[in-house]
């Protein structure tokens, strides 16, 4: 696989790139969407053709862009990597498009920030490979119409439902990633820890596991942290009680909650009595971004049962009221 695009995956250093599984089989876990890609890429291969254009929704750090790599490399393409908000005007993605080849992948990370007029020019390309383009200008304008390479488009995105219709329907393969359950995230940490050659405890891989809140890049993280105080602290390798200290000084509570999350829950419940709050006022009064609250943490605030989304804004769950009442000492 060769990768064209001049700029790097955004926000990704040598350590998540060293981590991320380069095949179908390192990839660990979501059994079912890797069967099914197994088999649409076996498919389109044996068929000497490129596969339908892909869609993958998610939650953040789930192996989005680790799967469309994987497509790419088992479909023995190239592959050029942009993203909805790099591409700003219609010209950008036109360009991009006509420099592509047969079989080439397309990966367009966040794909719900596309601009309208930019998404236009990706339903023909999408749909029979052309391009629609206008010439000249007023009186002698025309529309002219380019052939472009068959080319495999590959989505990926964190809000599905942001997406239009027009875009959604124009994919072949829709592929939704969930959060992964501890045992995956246990095998996830464990070949991490190989790759780091470092040794783990299994006590410890359920620890750093049940408060990664099933997301592998969390748990890279986590263990990349703990590492250091094994290291520090004891002969390098992760035992149960190095772990556990390292997490409680990360401040990463037994929920798996972050600081900011503990913050949402603090002010839903303490200062907005359970709500409902709007996410603007939570937004001001966490001092966080109101996008970031949606995206990041909102997703897995929910997936806990702590926080529910109504028409009248957020709003603590019994469970979390009955957690987290004052005295606890949670906040
Ligand atoms: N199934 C997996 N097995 C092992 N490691 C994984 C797996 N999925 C993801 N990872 C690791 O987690 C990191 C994050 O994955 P990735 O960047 O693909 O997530 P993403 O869904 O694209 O996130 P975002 O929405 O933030 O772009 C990768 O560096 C990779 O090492
Ligand atoms: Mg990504």
């Amino acid at each position: 696989m060769e990768i064209l695009s001049p700029r790097r995956l955004e926000g990704e250093d040598s350590f998540e790139r060293n981590l991320r599984p380069k095949s179908f089989s390192e990839f660990i876990g979501q059994k079912g969407i890797v069967l099914n890609l197994r088999v649409y890429v076996h498919a389109a291969n044996k068929r000497e053709e490129p596969l339908d254009h892909v869609l993958l929704h998610g939650p953040a750090g789930l192996g989005k862009t680790t799967l469309a790599m994987i497509i790419a490399r088992e479909m023995k393409a190239r592959i050029r990597i942009s993203s909805g908000p790099a591409i700003e005007r219609p010209g950008d993605l036109a360009s991009i498009l006509s420099t592509l080849e047969k079989g080439d992948v397309l990966f367009i990370d966040e794909i719900h920030r596309l601009h309208p007029a930019v998404e236009e020019i990706l339903y023909p390309a999408m749909e029979d490979f052309s391009l629609d383009i206008v010439v000249g200008k007023g009186g002698g304008a025309r529309d002219l119409r380019i052939k472009l390479s068959p080319f495999t488009l590959i989505g990926a995105t964190t809000r599905f439902a942001r997406l239009t219709s027009p875009l959604r329907s124009r994919f072949g393969i829709i592929e939704r990633i969930d959060y992964y359950p501890p045992e995956e995230m246990m095998e996830i940490i464990q070949r991490s820890s190989s790759i780091f050659g470092i040794g783990i405890e299994k006590e410890a891989k359920a620890e750093i596991a049940s408060r990664s809140r099933g997301t592998p890049r969390i748990a890279n993280r986590l263990l990349k942290r703990i590492r250091d105080f094994a290291e520090v602290e004891g002969n390098g390798n992760i035992t149960w009680e190095i772990a556990k200290g390292a997490l409680a000084r990360l401040r990463i509570d037994e929920y798996g909650m972050d600081e900011t999350e503990r913050e949402i829950m603090r002010v839903i419940i303490e200062d907005f009595a359970g709500g409902p709050i709007g996410l603007k006022t939570l937004a001001a009064a966490v001092k966080e971004e109101g996008e970031t609250i949606e995206e990041v943490h909102e997703p897995y605030l929910i997936q806990k049962g702590f926080l529910a989304r109504t028409p009248r804004g957020r709003v603590a769950t019994t469970k979390a009221l009955k957690l987290f009442s004052k005295g606890e000492g949670l906040f």
